[in-house]
């Protein structure tokens, strides 16, 4: 059966079978998965190649900021999973926060920061979480390349299953978008290789493993920031009002001088991951 996406209108070609993926994983055996709340100083010891991996203006998402540390690290470190090699250092991570969603597209978070505040309202409001929203998967930039994303995508929906979720969410952050920063993001999802398999990597990975792309998710980061903090997270200057391309953005950020506040907010697309067989709702691309 194809993949479709009505609302987007474009086609996707049968999905390959794992072979490629199972391929790429002959490390299965020698690297681990472990969780925070089993080894609660990962986090900390990942910590420096979250510094590698992302732009300085990636870690100023100012709702996550105010909970990441709450929730991510207090209430939900069984979510937080790690890949260890074989000295047992994290060399990779997947994040994710558990959530109630209703399985319609109009139900989804808003985008990515919007995860942060729907998980805390359905702690308020002592709701059960029934879908795993991945906030981050992260590999350490030396084991790049080596199919390691898709273990850890499969780690996502293993946590979920695990827990008798009926799906997983991902806001994708689409890796080679920061190429194209001026190209609209629904024009640029529907790039496909010469394959007919999704253009961009990330998307690609999480199209293989059995995720459907359901539609934009914005805004789903905001950054705001003065001049002076722009400045300094990218290592531009700004003489003058306007939108600016900036390294690994994927959109132009805008900078306002009279108002002395540099403004980002990026795009991403949702992904759904369906853990049980049947689908909460069918996706309704209206
Ligand atoms: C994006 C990221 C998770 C991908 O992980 P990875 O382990 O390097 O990627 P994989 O080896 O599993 O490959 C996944 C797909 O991307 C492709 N890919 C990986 N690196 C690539 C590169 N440098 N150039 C082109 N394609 C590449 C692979 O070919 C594969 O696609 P395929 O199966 O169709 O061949 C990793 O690069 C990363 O941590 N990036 C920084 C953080 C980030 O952007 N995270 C995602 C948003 S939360």
């Amino acid at each position: 059966m194809k993949g479709s996406c009505p609302k987007h209108g474009f086609q996707l070609p049968n999905k390959p079978e794992m072979l490629e993926k199972d391929q790429k994983m002959d490390h299965s055996n020698r690297w681990i998965i472990k969780t925070r709340r089993e080894q609660p100083d990962l986090g900390m010891r990942f910590y420096p190649q979250k510094k590698r991996i992302w732009a300085g203006f990636m870690f100023e998402d100012v709702i996550s900021n105010k909970y990441w540390n709450q929730y991510v690290n207090e209430t939900y470190p069984d979510f937080q999973q790690y890949l260890l090699n074989e000295a047992g250092d994290p060399i990779a991570v997947a994040q994710a926060l558990p959530l109630t969603w209703d399985g319609t597209m109009a139900g989804l978070p808003v985008g990515w920061n919007d995860c942060f505040l729907r998980a805390a309202a359905d702690i308020e409001a002592g709701r059960v979480p029934n879908t795993l929203a991945g906030l981050e998967i992260a590999i350490q930039p030396e084991y790049h390349g080596q199919g390691i994303s898709y273990r850890m995508i499969e780690a996502l929906r293993d946590k979920a299953r695990e827990h008798a979720f009926q799906a997983v969410i991902v806001a994708v952050r689409p890796s080679w978008k920061m190429r194209y920063p001026l190209a609209p993001m629904e024009r640029y999802i529907r790039w496909k290789r010469e394959d007919g398999a999704p253009f961009d990597p990330w998307l690609r990975a999480h199209w293989r493993s059995g995720g459907e792309i359901l539609k934009i998710a914005h805004p789903s980061m905001l950054i705001e920031g003065s001049i002076e903090q722009w400045e300094e997270w990218t290592g531009l200057m700004f003489p003058e009002s306007g939108d600016y391309v900036v390294p690994e953005a994927l959109v132009p950020v805008n900078i306002d001088l009279d108002m002395n506040i540099g403004r980002y907010i990026e795009p991403n697309v949702w992904v759904h991951h369906p853990i049980t067989t049947k689908r909460l709702t069918p996706p309704q691309f209206t």
